[in-house]
């Protein structure tokens, strides 16, 4: 038995330092592989030593369980399309808090069975279910805004910031009950009951483009329940895991609302995508298309080119074109390489994800701050699929839906040039002057076959020299 438990305790360090290592090899490309192998190493620790707590065991059960997750999860990470981790990393929350709450519901019941009242684990448990019940609950509503199963628009109604304190406090005042007495029944579901909506409340008034910030942030929440939950089962492993879980969602979090140049609360309660710029109506203002043949002229005669990428190059899987125009360019001599901006895409690190996949050097993906400095000197800026990253009302217009966010500013370049679909605006919602500067050229197409082609007509076929 007791060296039995050694094991277990052997087994719970070696998984949580390869957590923390899983963490630190996840922030750059060239480690983020071993990052994912020390993760589900860590996984595999935690599961086999927990395993070995005989106390818990049901093996049956335990085996039903892993059949169940592993049959739903499998299917789940080989379909989901990269452009909808935020949505699956929201269900995958929803789940986890879900677990979180029901045990603790469980070790509750267990503590009334033994007649306790206030104590040390019926506060860690009361904490750790509202927190476990509103991100479930709230996951479930990301997930569906993200899918666009309910509108992506804000849902807000009068009086709503009074109604979401009110039952936020009516929770806490529940919560605190049951911790002082576990074994009320009514009061157990009435927590549960008030902690759901309160999750719901919490993320109805949020606008889809805010979502991944909000999925961060319900990250930190999850996080934090499952470190509760470790004070209360005495589990070591779950609260450090749980730590860093919580300080990490937290930490994207603040990185991604500071790449918005908004606050938490402006994201939590500010409404952001409510008021939708009018499209299509209004006088036409006149813009500049382009040919791919021109196009593929304009980049081959350039001695600087600068390639922003942006969610539209996610849709259109156009990396792998993308790297072939890269190449065809540089074996041209022409200087090429790609401005990052850390919120282009649907998700942290979604650009770099996509270009080291198609194998462009890491060393040419340059970060806004320090690419911003040679637009002015650049000949090309490349606008691939972005949109709201390259909008100069962020920076010019203080009354615009995205004032303050920085950009990437592509306006500074001699020519800019700018390949979507259509004249429709990125996830803001709202119009981009910068398709109607004289030195814009609109290339109007798909990603993928828009860059196809300039790769065609730059290989040769055309009669470029
Ligand atoms: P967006 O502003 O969303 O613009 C994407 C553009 O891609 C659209 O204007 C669309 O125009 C075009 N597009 C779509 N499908 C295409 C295709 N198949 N081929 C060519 N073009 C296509 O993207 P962005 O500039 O990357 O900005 C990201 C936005 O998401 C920002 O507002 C940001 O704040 C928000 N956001 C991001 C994150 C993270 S972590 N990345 C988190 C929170 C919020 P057409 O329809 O005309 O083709």
């Amino acid at each position: 038995m007791i060296i039995g438990n050694i094991v277990v305790e052997v087994a719970y360090i070696v998984a949580a330092v390869c957590f923390i290592l899983s963490l630190m090899w996840m922030s750059h490309p060239s480690t983020a592989r071993r990052s994912v192998l020390a993760g589900e190493l860590g996984m595999l620790l935690a599961i086999v030593g927990t395993l070995l707590l005989t106390e818990v065991v049901d093996y049956p059960m335990i085996a039903a369980a892993l059949l169940l997750g592993a049959a739903i999860g499998a299917p789940l990470a080989y379909l989901m399309p990269m452009t909808a981790i935020p949505q699956r990393t929201a269900i995958s929350h929803a789940l986890g808090a879900l677990a979180v709450g029901l045990i603790g519901v469980v070790e509750m019941v267990k503590l009334a069975g033994h007649g306790e009242g206030l104590s040390f684990e019926s506060g860690a448990l009361s904490f750790e279910m509202m927190l476990g019940f509103l991100t479930c609950t709230a996951s479930v509503l990301a997930f569906a805004k993200l899918q666009e199963l309910v509108t992506t628009r804000p849902m807000v109604f009068k009086g709503q910031q009074l109604v979401n304190l009110g039952v936020f406090v009516a929770a806490i005042g529940c919560g605190v009950a049951l911790a002082l007495n576990p074994s009320s029944g009514p009061l157990l579901i009435a927590f549960i009951v008030l902690a759901a909506v309160f999750g719901v409340l919490l993320v109805a008034p949020i606008g889809g483009a805010d979502m991944p910030t909000v999925i961060a942030l319900l990250n930190a929440y999850a996080g934090l329940a499952a470190s509760a939950m470790g004070f209360a089962l005495g589990n070591k492993l779950l609260i450090i895991t749980g730590a860093l879980d919580g300080a990490s969602g937290f930490i994207l979090a603040v990185i991604m609302c500071k790449a918005m140049n908004r606050s938490f609360a402006n994201v939590m309660f500010g409404g952001f995508g409510q008021v939708v710029a009018a499209t299509g109506g209004g006088e036409a203002k006149p813009i500049r298309s382009a040919s791919q043949e021109d196009a593929a002229l304009m980049l081959e005669n350039a001695t600087s080119v600068v390639i922003v990428p942006g969610y539209g190059m996610a849709v259109a899987q156009a990396q792998h074109k993308v790297s072939e125009l890269y190449q065809a360019l540089t074996a041209k001599g022409v200087d090429v390489r790609f401005a990052i901006h850390p919120v282009a895409g649907r998700m942290p690190g979604h650009m770099n994800v996509l270009l080291a996949e198609a194998n462009i050097p890491y060393e040419k993906l340059v970060e806004m701050d320090e690419i911003n400095g040679d637009l002015g000197t650049t000949d090309v800026a490349l606008i691939i699929g972005a949109n709201d990253v390259v909008n100069p009302a962020a920076r010019d217009d203080p009354k615009s839906a995205i004032a303050g966010m920085p950009i990437i500013e592509a306006d500074k370049a001699r020519t800019v040039m700018v390949i979507k679909r259509s004249m429709n605006p990125g996830f803001a919602g709202i119009d981009n002057e910068l398709y109607y500067l004289d030195k814009t050229h609109m290339l109007f197409g798909d990603a993928k076959e828009f860059v196809s082609g300039m790769v065609k007509e730059l290989s040769g076929g055309s009669g470029l020299h």
